[in-house]
């Protein structure tokens, strides 16, 4: 039943969905962070250049081996030797894992959507996220009681992904995406017009861009210019590869590539000059240094900012509900975004029609969100996020990189690649430094990453990492035991 033949109905389908799985809250809060604690603009210098050397072409890797295979990537390992099948499903685990607290986070701020127009979270903003919408409790014994307002709304988001993502290709995550990518570019650039002519921005935007040049020689810069790159493209979890797989034939693969990394980079940059500027304000306002306003994370998106809404008077009725629903729109065409490679795989193995697939899939992983969903639930979802991304995509780049640049040969895929390119043909070049110098560059990044953050932990952290490693290693053996039901596996 799986139909090989499903192709996007327009290039621009195509476009808007790779733009708006890369465009997501790491954008939004986790780039202008980063920026920032890593010297300002100087930051830009490792940042472009993490994109030309990195991202990019580990993009082309993606949009290659999608549009030469047509099929996932457990297919794609299968394919290359049967022996490789389980690196395949491997390489899927981690998306899983984001997938299921990722749809936590957009219900989280489903829930501020309806509060931003009434300024519904009181005068303590912090207060009212972790007390009255987290019910937030450090103690694992929290999983035994829910958080009811969490609950509600991802419910709520679930239904949303599952029905987009569950219809066809073209009436569900094209037409999606055609309509929430531009509505966020919108309700984004209205508010980034606004927020420069805050009294204060300019403060914000020098504190953003000044750069400190120094800091160009410190290593933590780059590694940290290439995590943000690597996660902002969303490399590693299989995305673009599912994306590209229903590429028609006469698509110009590197114009492509091209268009949503400048279109991913440029909204990021943008995106920061506003939320600065809305920082600027603050501190100008309230005295409070810039610094002590930035925060990672949760902070940024449900404290901070609807501190500032309630200092803003009017003008935070308008721009709040904006910023939510910003968040909203890019949160949503993420998560249908990260359903897509696991079901796809799941029907390229099992031969089951794409409604089926995902709504297994959305069963699944609905059922683990629900842990989410309790009073421990934002605690646990801090250390699922920590660890699939220091852990789980830095390896799924170094071992896709390996199974299909090492083992495989780009060699093979540079015709598909260069077939409809008119200004940029890659060549030897690109081979060899996705070949040779990326895997052994990701690698160190991963060991680095491990052992700043996976292995020194406290004992309650070390235990969920433990159960998480053993369902990455588990799940990926059952599925590759289990028996093709497709002929052409
Ligand atoms: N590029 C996305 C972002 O910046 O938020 C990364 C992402 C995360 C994509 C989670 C999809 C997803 F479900």
């Amino acid at each position: 039943m799986t139909d090989e033949k499903v192709k996007w109905n327009s290039n621009l389908s195509f476009l808007l969905a790779m733009i708006g799985s890369a465009v997501g809250l790491g954008n939004i809060w986790r780039f202008p962070y980063v920026a920032y604690t890593n010297g300002g603009g100087a930051f830009l210098i490792p940042y472009i250049l993490s994109i030309i050397f990195l991202g990019i072409p580990l993009l082309f890797v993606e949009y290659g081996a999608g549009y030469k295979f047509k099929s996932g990537i457990s297919k794609i390992a299968h394919k290359i030797n049967s022996k490789y099948e389980y690196i395949g499903w491997f390489i899927q685990a981690s998306p899983f894992l984001i997938l299921t607290y990722y749809v936590v986070v957009v219900a989280w701020d489903l829930i501020y959507v309806p509060l931003s127009f009434f300024k519904g979270w009181g005068p303590k903003p912090e207060e009212f996220f972790t007390n009255t919408i987290l019910q937030n409790s450090a103690d694992p014994s929290g999983l035994f009681s829910i958080a009811i307002y969490v609950l509600i709304a991802l419910i709520i988001v679930w239904a949303i992904v599952w029905f987009i993502s569950h219809r066809n290709l073209n009436d569900g995550v094209g037409k999606a995406n055609r309509i929430l990518t531009p509505l966020l570019f919108i309700c984004m650039i209205i508010i980034v017009a606004f927020a420069v002519t805050l009294p204060g921005a300019s403060l914000g935007l020098t504190t953003l861009f000044t750069p400190d040049w120094n800091s160009v020689l410190n290593p933590n810069i780059w590694v940290a210019a290439f995590g943000q790159i690597l996660f902002s493209l969303s490399i590693g979890m299989t995305i673009t590869l599912a994306y590209a797989s229903y590429l028609p034939d006469e698509t110009n693969i590197p114009r492509s590539a091209l268009t949503v990394a400048i279109a991913n980079s440029s909204f990021e940059v943008f995106t920061a000059a506003g939320v600065f500027s809305i920082l600027g304000f603050m501190s100008t306002t309230n005295n409070i240094p810039i610094g002590e306003l930035v925060s990672q994370g949760t902070g940024l998106a449900f404290v901070a900012f609807p501190e500032i809404f309630n200092v803003m008077g009017t003008l935070g009725y308008v721009i709040g509900p904006l910023f939510f629903l910003c968040l909203l729109f890019a949160g949503i065409t993420s998560n249908i975004s990260i359903i897509e490679p696991l079901a796809l795989s799941v029907q390229d193995k099992f031969n089951i029609s794409r409604s089926r697939a995902v709504s297994i899939i959305s069963i699944v992983a609905f059922v683990i969100s629900l842990l989410f969903a309790t009073t421990y639930g934002s605690t646990l979802l801090g250390v699922f996020d920590t660890f699939v991304n220091q852990f789980g995509l830095l390896l799924n780049v170094t071992l896709q990189t390996i199974l299909i640049a090492v083992i495989y040969g780009l060699d093979k895929l540079l015709p598909g690649i260069n077939k409809n390119a008119t200004f940029l043909k890659l060549g030897k070049k690109w081979i060899l430094l996705v070949t040779y110098i990326i895997p052994v560059i990701s690698f160190i990044l991963w060991i680095q990453a491990v052992f700043t953050n996976v292995i020194f932990v406290d004992s309650a952290t070390m235990i969920v990492e433990f159960i998480l490693l053993m369902i990455m290693l588990i799940l990926p053996y059952i599925l590759t035991r289990a028996t093709p039901k497709s002929g052409d596996y």
